[in-house]
């Protein structure tokens, strides 16, 4: 701006994040409820459909890591921003199953897409909340102008943590991921973030084992007390999402449509029904793919996203809850 003196005056110029394609990317054919019964599981259909709405699940083959199907989400995403991996500056990569302890899978997923341009590349551990985490902190980078075009992922190989002698927990989870391209725009994108955790209820869902001297001490398994974490789950997922919204001065009455964590389709319900919105604007998917931890938000997104159902400038409402325990949520025009 030109001053009457004739001294330039910088102005500042607001950098907004927003979502520029959606991918997703499930392995294999679907294993149905029966189908796991015949593999010697001890459940029903009924069950597991009555408590939980799941349907289907997908299961990576041995061998299959975390990043090769992330490498699938995030090739689909970029496709759908229009983005060739090597404009990728920032990778942001939520999971609870690395492929390794180290190097991060982050890193591994930046050497499969081919990309040589030395941008950041790091992992983000915050289980079922991954996504929500991955996208608040690309936000941010983004933000302060330091990065333009980021890779925010969930992937997860959640097969390989299960004890399938445990009925209580092996029929609720599946492997998938899901990705987003997040750029610097001029126009609106992320509206409001909110992320928290409270490790003093780290026992109600864990992996509780670690990998020291060649053992693995503890246990490699996951292990919930899914009558806490349900009743957990619905109280954070109301207060983070009435958090970002007020923040953005909006209502529930603006949201298009809400997309939470897909655990269950009941905690998606309850949520709803406490926040008021009805449930013709909840996005579910967790019949097809049960609960697949970091991987859920971006997978649930990306399927309504190629459906039709989600359109662009649509007020979106994405929300993550998880082991920790945390949570968040991430209001945004699409
Ligand atoms: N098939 C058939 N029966 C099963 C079963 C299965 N897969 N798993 C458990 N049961 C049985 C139990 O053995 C128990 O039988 P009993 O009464 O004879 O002892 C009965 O079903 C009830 O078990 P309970 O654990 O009390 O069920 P619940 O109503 O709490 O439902 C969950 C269990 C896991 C579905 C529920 O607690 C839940 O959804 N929690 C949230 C889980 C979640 O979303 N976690 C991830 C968040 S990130």
């Amino acid at each position: 701006m030109m001053s009457t003196s004739g001294v330039v005056k910088s102005v500042p110029t607001v950098i907004h994040a927003r979502i520029t394609g959606t991918g997703s990317y499930l392995p294999g054919a679907p294993v149905s409820n029966d189908d796991l019964r015949t593999r010697g599981i001890d459940t029903s259909d009924e069950w597991i459909v009555e408590r939980t709405g799941i349907r289907t699940r997908h299961l990576a083959d041995e061998g299959v890591t975390s990043s090769d199907l992330a490498l699938e989400a995030c090739r689909r995403a970029l496709e759908a921003a229009g983005r060739l991996p090597d404009e990728i500056d920032l990778i942001v990569y939520a999971t609870s199953t690395p492929d390794f302890i180290f190097p991060s899978s982050a890193a591994i997923l930046q050497h499969k897409l081919g990309i040589k341009n030395g941008g950041a590349a790091f992992d983000v551990q915050a289980v079922c909340s991954g996504f929500a985490y991955g996208l608040t902190v690309a936000e941010k980078f983004i933000r302060s102008g330091s990065h333009r075009r980021a890779l925010v992922v969930g992937a997860e190989v959640f097969s390989r943590i299960l004890d399938w002698n445990d009925r209580g927990t092996c029929v609720l989870f599946g492997d998938g991921a899901g990705a987003v391209v997040l750029e610097a725009s001029d126009e609106p994108g992320i509206l409001a973030s909110t992320i928290h955790a409270d490790g003093s209820y780290s026992d109600i869902l864990s992996v509780p084992g670690q990998v020291s001297h060649g053992k693995v001490i503890g246990s490699p398994f996951l292990q919930m007390d899914g009558k806490t974490v349900f009743k957990f789950a619905v109280k954070v997922l109301s207060e983070a999402a009435i958090e970002v919204l007020d923040a953005a001065g909006l209502n529930t009455g603006d949201v298009d449509w809400l997309i939470p964590h897909q655990a269950n389709i009941r905690i998606l319900q309850a949520t709803a029904k406490k926040l008021e919105i009805s449930e013709d604007k909840v996005i579910v998917s967790v019949d097809r793919h049960g609960n697949t931890s970091a991987a859920s938000v971006p997978l649930a997104l990306d399927l309504a996203v190629r459906t039709g159902k989600i359109k662009r400038g649509d007020t979106l409402l994405l929300e993550g809850v998880g082991g920790g325990f945390t949570w968040g949520a991430v209001l945004l025009k699409f």
